[in-house]
């Protein structure tokens, strides 16, 4: 599996320690930025960071800014992106079963460094559960092709 990582300024922080994490891990990734902590627009690197997985060269992705809230609401603007704003272990896991959501959004001004790695481990190890949920992800893709 290979993991497209962006941020803002605010997130920067925290994309350097799951940097670190995935390194640790031995888990592949590309790092769209930002490279330093300098005020940056998080609609750029949401951008960049889900052209990634909607060209196929990642699986999934992961971002941060200060709440999360702002990077996960311009990655859903990008057609077949699921992005989920997470802050909690419950969400992280579910959000991979039911509603298979490709993105993992993270408020690096929210949670802990400790808390937010452990969110990722359980979202990049949790697989979708189908069934019943694929219809209703299906109803999501419905809802970008309608004008
Ligand atoms: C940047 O100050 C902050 O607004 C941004 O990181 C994010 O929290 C927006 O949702």
């Amino acid at each position: 599996m290979k993991i497209a990582i962006g941020s803002d300024h605010a997130g920067f922080p925290l994309k350097e320690a799951i940097r670190k994490h995935l390194d640790e891990k031995g888990i592949e990734y590309t790092d769209c930025g930002v490279y330093e902590a300098v005020s940056s627009d998080y609609p750029v690197q949401a951008k960049l960071t889900c052209e990634k997985i909607v060209s196929g060269e990642c699986d999934r992705g992961i971002l941060c800014c200060g709440t999360g809230i702002g990077i996960s609401m311009a990655a859903n603007k990008i057609k077949g992106i699921r992005a989920a704003c997470c802050s909690d272990y419950f969400g992280a896991k579910y959000t991979r079963l039911h509603n298979d959501a490709n993105v993992l959004c993270l408020g690096a001004r929210v949670i802990g460094e400790g808390s937010a790695l452990e969110l990722v481990d359980v979202f990049l190890n949790t697989e979708f559960e189908g069934g019943r949920h694929q219809r209703r992800v299906n109803m999501i893709s419905e809802l970008e092709n309608s004008d």
